[in-house]
């Protein structure tokens, strides 16, 4: 099938919001805590203002930035003096995320620093490492459930590697991102043991709900993670006599920020492992940090008020540090991470584009680019000197909830269709995923497998299949690495890898259906690297080619607006970034577009467009210049 088509201006993206603009960049410490100290008392007040220990809490704050500054390596506050100059610095084409489990990457912390050429080939500049803090023993969630944020999880590592390793990466231009997860704590947690043993101070570092009652009042609200693998909210404890709230798995207690004692332990352990060269936290679980009754106790404006307050905190002892925040939630919530109106660019500056990444799977299992195309236009312009964090997959379920709320009631179902198809149980599907914690067939929950897994690579008994299935890769991570912010590719896809052959039984302990998708990543496949034939290295040169040509165009700087653009095909989706025309065919099928203009230069071959009329194959993907002088 083929169509002709017109290309024509649609909508834009709403333009940024105007207001409060970061304050310019203050060297000093001292002029950094006149600048943002103010904007901290302030969050706290609000947040504290009437808790007996308020004012004590706040000494104790300030005390700790000027401790930790003081304690601040020289290098690192050189890294700040310059990040201070440039503060769009993340946001530059060049910048590529990588992220990884310590132990399926590189097996320890040490291991891992021996992949840094693996790393630099790739072009990566930031990397995130999932959680390598000591863990709780037994089940811990991939290391979610942590134990000690001063120490590593014995089987990775040490502090010692830690430091060698970020020191490794910084002068090869690699950002280190460590996982902070702040919304809970094992249940081995010195805090939850002392709160066990019936210490009062560090019981009020929890929720503990004395009755049944006040149990079924929240509960009614909330809504559930892990419904299969940890059903509930609250766990009981005898030793609490009560019950903790414990939203992800019952050892993972959440924090009570309503207490000013944890925000103010909770920052200096930030910067503490700031201070040891961590230069990227993603925020864990953002969304959870405050509960209010009657609510389903995320996306309260208390958990922005408690992320803004951090920010001031690096802002003021480790300014060279970024905040990413892990909210994955519906698609009108997210943009407030990166600042509230009255505070636009105050907050993360970073945030998960979880509705994009999941809206462009959905536009895959449809053939359609409808839904990715809606999303994006009622996604905002991001405010100044912030960025989304984009990405095909992660160590997590695709999770179709975010998109609930952008479809019309009765076109959820579409949602359920792509779980269906990825599941691989829809009729056509290339997909050999999984469904996740999915009670019943029209539930929509989530998705396990890894991309290629996803994308076809399973079922390809034909070089045309399995070129399908790279195309399809390629489509999607085309996407990531051009609509704007730090690109992010999850270990393995840069290869194909495919789901973690791994039977069940001999998953980690407590693991559930996530481990799909947390293969390990061995030597033998980065040996097929070099060789174009193999899956894993025709995969390594298209993305690396993409990449490369992501880095030679400044218009896919994150703070180069996105402006959507008519293709005048439901299969095509069609946006520019400032110069660049980007095509995105979610079809098997071809199709010919008409070109907003004669001449255009493709990025990535750096052939010329004779004429305007283009023929995209299925699952093709152009970048094209040239659109300036069409617009
Ligand atoms: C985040 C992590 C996920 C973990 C959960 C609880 O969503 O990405 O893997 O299970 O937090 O810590």
């Amino acid at each position: 099938m083929s169509s002709k088509s017109s290309m024509s201006r649609t909508s834009a993206a709403t333009p940024p919001p105007v207001g409060l603009a970061p304050e310019p960049a203050a060297a000093s410490f001292a002029e950094r805590q006149a600048a943002h100290g103010p904007a901290l008392h302030a969050h706290l007040r609000r947040l504290y203002g009437t808790h007996p220990d308020h004012a004590a809490s706040v000494a104790r704050l300030d005390e700790l930035l000027a401790a930790s500054h003081a304690a601040r390596s020289a290098e690192l506050q050189a890294l700040d003096a310059q990040r201070l100059q440039d503060p769009d610095w993340f946001l530059s084409p060049r910048m590529l995320a990588y992220s990884a489990y310590v132990d399926r990457y590189g097996g320890t912390l040490a291991g891992v620093a021996q992949r840094i050429a693996h790393l630099r080939e790739l072009g990566v500049t930031y990397l995130h490492l999932l959680p390598f803090l000591r863990a709780r023993p037994g089940q811990n969630d991939g290391g979610f459930a942590v134990e000690s944020y001063d120490e590593i999880e014995p089987a990775l590592g040490t502090l010692d590697d830690l430091g060698s390793l970020t020191r490794a990466l910084r002068a090869e231009g690699i950002s280190l991102c460590s996982d902070f997860v702040l919304n809970h704590v094992a249940d081995t947690h010195d805090w939850a043991r002392a709160a066990r043993r019936g210490d009062p101070r560090y019981r009020a570092y929890f929720h503990v709900l004395d009755s049944e009652a006040d149990v079924a009042a929240y509960e009614a609200g909330l809504p559930q993670i892990f419904p299969l693998t940890a059903p509930g909210n609250f766990t009981y404890s005898r030793e609490l006599a009560g019950w903790v709230w414990t939203t992800f798995y019952p050892y993972q207690w959440d924090l009570n920020y309503a207490n000013p004692a944890v925000f103010v332990d909770i920052a200096a352990a930030l910067l503490r492992l700031a201070n040891r060269g961590v230069e990227v936290f993603r925020l864990d679980s953002a969304a959870f940090l405050w509960k209010r009754p009657g609510t389903p106790c995320m996306n309260q404006p208390e958990a922005h008020w408690i992320l803004q307050a951090l920010r001031c905190v690096v802002d003021i002892a480790a300014p060279g540090t970024l905040l990413k925040a892990e909210a994955i939630v519906p698609s009108r919530e997210l943009p407030p991470y990166l600042g509230l109106p009255d505070a636009p660019g105050r907050e993360c500056h970073l945030a998960y584009q979880s509705s994009v990444m999941t809206a462009a799977w959905v536009a895959l299992a449809e053939g359609s680019a409808e839904l990715l195309q809606r999303v994006l236009a009622e996604t905002p312009a991001v405010p100044p000197h912030t960025g989304w964090l984009t990405y095909v997959r992660c160590h997590d379920d695709i999770g179709w909830n975010v998109l609930r709320n952008a479809l019309p009631p009765q076109q959820v179902p579409r949602l359920a269709a792509a779980s269906r198809f990825y599941a691989g149980l829809a009729e056509g599907s290339f997909a050999r995923g999984a469904s996740f914690q999915a009670s019943d067939a029209n539930a929509v929950h989530g998705t396990n497998g890894m991309a290629a897994s996803l994308l076809g690579y399973d079922t390809a008994h034909s070089d045309a299949e399995r070129d399908a299935a790279l195309a399809r890769l390629l489509l999607l991570y085309g996407v990531a690495l051009s609509v704007g912010g730090i690109a992010m590719v999850y270990m393995g896809d840069e290869f194909a890898l495919g789901n973690d052959p791994t039977p069940p039984a001999l998953w980690p302990p407590g693991a559930d259906g996530r481990q799909l998708h947390r293969p390990a990543l061995p030597e033998s496949v980065l040996a097929q690297a070099a060789d174009e034939q193999s899956r894993a290295g025709a995969a390594w040169a298209g993305l690396r080619r993409l990449i490369a040509a992501r880095r030679s165009v400044a218009d896919f700087a994150g703070n180069v607006p996105l402006r959507l653009r008519a293709s005048g095909d439901a299969r095509v989706l069609a946006f520019q970034r400032g110069d660049v025309l980007c095509l995105f065919n979610f079809a098997a099928s071809d199709c010919t577009l008409t070109l907003p203009a004669a001449g255009m230069t493709d990025v990535v071959s750096g052939r010329r467009i004779v004429g305007r009329s283009l023929p995209l194959p299925g699952y093709g993907l152009r970048w094209l210049r040239g659109a300036e002088h069409a617009a």
